[in-house]
């Protein structure tokens, strides 16, 4: 079902780590509408070598970077620029990890060095892409960004401890660096805020298969898939979507606006017997 949306463009996609991964899918729609990238990721996950699969599928080069490294950001955005030919036209953020999540710890006692890792691998790295491109002045005009979210930003969810700081955090990123960049380059930043989805940094929340089932029943669509995900960041940067920004946009079947489902009532009916 592909349209050419973003035949011409360039840009660069983080955060696939395998087939699961949200950006992987991301990767792989923005190859099918025309779009040529840069795939980057930490260092570390590079080892695992599954990305290679993914670069040879979408002819995309790989550029590892430590997204909490502001020097490996600068090598990010000068050699993508170098090796797609010119200034970029679109960025996924798509990365996520709390060294308190691996580790099972409860919100009452959390490490505070870890907590500071898992802002500035999950939130901070977002600002300084950002800082980094508007340095290099890396964006085209009409650009569009966009960083992965989670509903934890405005509700209170069990086991989700650290990260729930991070996406908030994360969201507030987005609006303020919005607000710059629309003023400097009319480039547009949104965060989508997505569905429990089964991937590495899904599955390894604590109680993650029990709310990824409630949030299925709770949602009139149903929890919203990885693909239908890379579909939605597809719109957002493609040219029909030049004047959304600074927006944290849902993407989750309609779970953020149900108050109970029919599903949830006669699971609590059955349960009261
Ligand atoms: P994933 O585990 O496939 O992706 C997370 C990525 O972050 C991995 O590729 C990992 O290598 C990368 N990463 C970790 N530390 C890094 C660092 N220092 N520098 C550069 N990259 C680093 O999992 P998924 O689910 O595709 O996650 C992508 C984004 O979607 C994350 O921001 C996550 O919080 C968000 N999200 C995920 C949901 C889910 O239920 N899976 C729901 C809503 C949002």
């Amino acid at each position: 079902m592909a349209n050419n949306l973003l035949a011409g463009k360039v840009g660069i996609i983080s955060g696939a780590l395998n087939e699961k991964s949200i950006a992987w899918k991301v990767a792989q729609r923005a190859h099918a509408e025309g779009a040529r990238f840069v795939l980057t990721n930490a260092p570390l996950a590079m080892r695992m070598g599954e990305i290679n699969k993914l670069s040879e599928e979408c002819n995309a080069p790989i550029i590892p970077a430590d997204a909490t490294s502001v020097e490996d950001l600068e090598k990010l955005f000068t050699g993508a620029q170098e090796q797609l030919g010119g200034k970029l036209d679109f960025m996924l953020h798509s990365i996520g990890m709390s060294p308190n999540i691996r580790k099972g710890k409860n919100y009452g006692e959390l490490n505070y060095q870890w907590f500071q890792q898992t802002i500035d691998i999950s939130a901070l790295s977002f600002h300084k892409m950002l800082a980094v491109a508007e340095k290099q002045d890396a964006f085209n005009e009409w650009g569009s960004v966009v960083a992965l979210s989670y509903i934890a930003a405005q509700r209170a969810f069990l086991d989700y401890t650290d990260m729930t700081q991070a996406k908030a955090m994360l969201e507030s990123i987005a609006r303020s660096y919005g607000q710059r960049l629309g003023k400097l380059k009319k480039v547009r930043v949104n965060t989508v805020s997505q569905s429990p989805t089964k991937t590495t940094a899904g599955a390894g929340i604590s109680g993650f298969d029990a709310f990824y089932e409630f949030a299925d029943k709770m949602s009139p669509l149903g929890n919203a898939p990885a693909e239908a995900c890379a579909d939605y960041c597809i719109s957002l940067f493609s040219d029909l979507t030049r004047y959304v920004t600074m927006q944290n946009l849902m993407h989750d079947g309609g779970f953020s606006t149900t108050g109970i489902s029919q599903e949830m009532a006669d699971l609590m009916e059955k349960a009261n017997g």
